[in-house]
């Protein structure tokens, strides 16, 4: 590990605050002005002023969201937000409130407007520069713009002539109907990037070594000479977490590997040499499994799963922390899609989809402070940093699995006999898809035991047995998701392989659904 210098306050890096009211798509923003070499955070819409100029904004994005500006108590943000002199970009919803807040004239729709749509710049702006006069744009929206407040000008309009874009150059506000961080629009990035470089005149600077130095100071100031336990999953976001912290603070962390019983085959024994053989740290292996199984006996709702599956982690946590003496601080590798996910107050407006168990299924009296290094972070930035920190390949670019383990890839009732069918399913999917010869090797792909049974003939006799589902999907970010195509004869030889070697499986089937409508899991 390196040496300890003393802690210093986090270098300031130019950020970008984005006040989020919901949208779905609000961590896609992130991302995008990421990608663009500029460090961003979200902000729930109502932070107040003084958490906003805390951060020193170079430049504030207001987000999409689900509601109407125009409904009675709707979303707003501290009026500062458009006093400040910060450049300003509104997107849907944001470009509402711009018009509703400085003065412009709206209409309520009676249904939302969705999907692509065509517009056709109509003044000249630097938020436009270089983008084609007639381009393709994602609209998804309810309201409509009909005047933008004085002394802005109407930038774009869509071929029905609705207001796609509007700005005012010397105040550097702008606001847009379309949704410049979804790939299906077609200047989107460019639109971004004009806004942070040309429009704000932030440079494209920020970068993961960046990351790395500031949550190094930001880890040390916060844990001092404390104690941290960091739970290692297997996964590559605890991995990482755990180097990050470790790489900060040394000899004051240790390691515990929980084996939950729900893990893949033979990953405990491969997370705990790679941890301790490879990586020297120290590493408490702890064997749980009668426990989970035990919280599990009889629970078939998902949501139950993942807080029972969540509490009893913390427990163990707890227990371990007790008996390693004064271990004051939990580390885990909790990245933005589970926070925003999970509906954490940074995303308060945002409909919850389900509980990501490093977050949802904390009790509220947990003994612990979390230490999480991550969680401002996107899996493919998480990767980059366990590069910049050295870590070998095979543990970067692991496949995500999730907290809950394959208890959530038991649909129903979770036992040791399915957790072994389950098991022995995902080795299969698992090695034909890594021995396979591909274009791109899937994201993630797995099996599900589903709860169903059908009819089948092997041998001379009829089966009545399980059928298992087959998942594989090609993603960025497991935000979205499309179901990958695999070629046929992979799929024949994985179908073949869990009928015949694995028992109590007659049916293999394969996900061909996205998501959205789907997610990743079935749970
Ligand atoms: P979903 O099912 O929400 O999954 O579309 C998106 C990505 O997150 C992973 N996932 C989890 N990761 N704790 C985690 O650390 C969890 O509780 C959890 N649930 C899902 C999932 O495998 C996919 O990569």
């Amino acid at each position: 590990m390196l040496g300890r210098t003393q802690p210093t306050a986090p270098p300031r890096v130019a950020t970008v605050v984005i006040l989020d009211f919901g949208a779905q798509y609000s961590q896609l923003i992130a991302r995008r002005v990421r990608e663009a070499k500029v460090y961003s955070e979200i902000l729930p819409h109502d932070a107040p002023w003084s958490t906003i100029a805390g951060r020193e904004p170079a430049a504030i994005i207001l987000t999409g969201g689900p509601e109407s500006t125009l409904a009675p108590g709707a979303l707003g943000v501290d009026p500062e937000v458009f006093g400040s002199g910060i450049p300003l970009l509104g997107i849907c919803y944001g470009m509402q409130l711009i018009a509703r807040d400085l003065g412009g004239e709206l209409v309520a729709a009676r249904h939302r407007e969705f999907g692509p749509a065509t517009i056709q710049l109509e003044a000249p702006s630097g938020l436009f520069a270089g983008v084609a006069p007639t381009t393709r744009a994602w609209m998804s929206h309810g309201d409509t713009v009909l005047a933008p407040p004085r002394g802005f000008a109407t930038l774009a309009r869509t071929t029905n002539g609705v207001i796609a874009a509007f700005g005012n150059d010397e105040r550097r506000i702008y606001g847009v109907q379309f949704h410049p961080e979804v790939a299906h629009t077609a200047a989107g990035t460019r639109v971004i990037e004009n806004f942070l470089h040309s429009v704000a005149g932030i440079e494209p600077s920020w970068k993961m070594e960046s990351f790395v130095d500031r949550a190094t100071d930001e880890i040390r100031m916060q844990v001092g000479d404390g104690k941290v336990i960091c739970a290692l999953s297997g996964g590559v976001d605890s991995a990482v977490a755990a180097t990050l912290v470790a790489h900060a603070i040394g000899s004051q962390l240790t390691c515990l590997f929980v084996d939950t019983g729900l893990l893949r085959a033979h990953e405990g024994d491969t997370v705990v040499a790679a941890f301790r053989d490879v990586l020297h740290l120290n590493v408490i292996r702890i064997d749980a499994r009668e426990r989970f199984v035990q919280q599990l006996t009889g629970i078939v709702d998902p949501e139950e799963k993942r807080i029972r599956i969540g509490h009893e982690f913390i427990t163990i946590f707890e227990e371990q922390a007790r008996r390693l003496g004064d271990a004051q601080f939990l580390a885990q590798g909790t990245l933005y899609p589970d926070v925003i996910e999970s509906k954490t107050p940074n995303s308060k407006a945002a409909h919850k989809i389900k509980s990501h168990h490093n977050v949802g299924g904390l009790p509220e009296t947990m003994r612990l402070s979390l230490v999480e290094p991550l969680r401002l972070l996107f899996k493919d930035e998480v990767r980059e940093v366990g590069r910049v920190l050295g870590l070998p390949a095979a543990i970067v670019e692991r496949q995500p699995f999730p907290g809950p383990g394959l208890a959530v890839r038991i649909l129903g009732a979770v036992t040791l006999q399915r957790l072994e069918t389950v098991r022995a399913a995902d080795k299969i999917v698992t090695d034909e898809i890594e021995a396979a010869t591909l274009d791109a090797r899937p994201w993630q792909y797995f099996a599900v035991l589903t709860p169903l049974q059908s009819v089948g003939v092997m041998g001379d006799g009829r089966t009545y047995a399980d059928l298992v589902a087959v998942r594989a999907i090609a993603s960025e970010d497991g935000m979205t998701a499309d179901w990958a195509r695999l070629p046929h004869d992979l799929l024949e030889r994985i179908s073949t392989r869990i009928v015949n070697e694995v028992a109590g499986v007659n049916r293999v089937a394969y996900d061909i659904t996205s998501k959205p409508p789907a997610t990743v899991e079935w749970e």
